[in-house]
């Protein structure tokens, strides 16, 4: 089991979208750890979007994620962090995929409605700087035996 940090920016929020999102994961057998909404303090938008700190994008960034209430949550499933980023699409929603979510709902580069870890380590330290440990959930759910055997 692979633990992932997915959030639904805030076009996604504003535009209604959170439920069919996480209608999507949770179909798709992701089991939820983790789920909140907040709006995100320009200190955490810069340490989340560090590594891409000096990229002319950089300062867009960090106000997109910033400039409204985000849904923020941890997915555990096999091999979460390769099958989330492929459900959520090419990062430019023109590019994505018909069937993505990028793809189904989003059209322009600058509003791409959701972010995906896209490595353990990434996965492990966004995890650590969006929740605290006692607010992510261990748990099994009666339907896992039929998704995973
Ligand atoms: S990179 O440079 O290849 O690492 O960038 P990429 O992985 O494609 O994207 C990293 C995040 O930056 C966002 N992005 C942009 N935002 C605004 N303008 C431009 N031109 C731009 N290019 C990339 C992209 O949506 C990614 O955001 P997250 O939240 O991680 O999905």
């Amino acid at each position: 089991m692979e633990r992932t940090f997915v959030a639904i920016k805030p076009d996604g929020v504003q535009r209604g979208l959170v439920g069919p999102i996480l209608t999507r994961f949770e179909q798709r057998g992701f089991r939820i750890l983790a789920l909140k909404m907040l709006t995100v303090p320009r200190e955490m938008a810069e340490k989340h979007y560090a590594v891409h700190q000096g990229k002319f994008f950089y300062e867009d960034l960090v106000k997109y994620i910033g400039s409204g209430p985000v849904v923020a949550m941890v997915l555990e499933g096999v091999e979460a962090i390769k099958a989330v980023r492929l459900m959520v699409g090419a990062t430019r929603p023109y590019e994505a995929a018909p069937g993505t979510i990028r793809g189904d709902y989003a059209l322009t580069g600058l509003r791409n409605l959701i972010h995906a870890s896209d490595s353990p380590e990434t996965a492990q330290a966004e995890i650590a700087l969006w929740f605290a440990p006692e607010e992510i959930q261990s748990y099994t759910r009666d339907l896992d035996r039929w998704i995973y055997e």
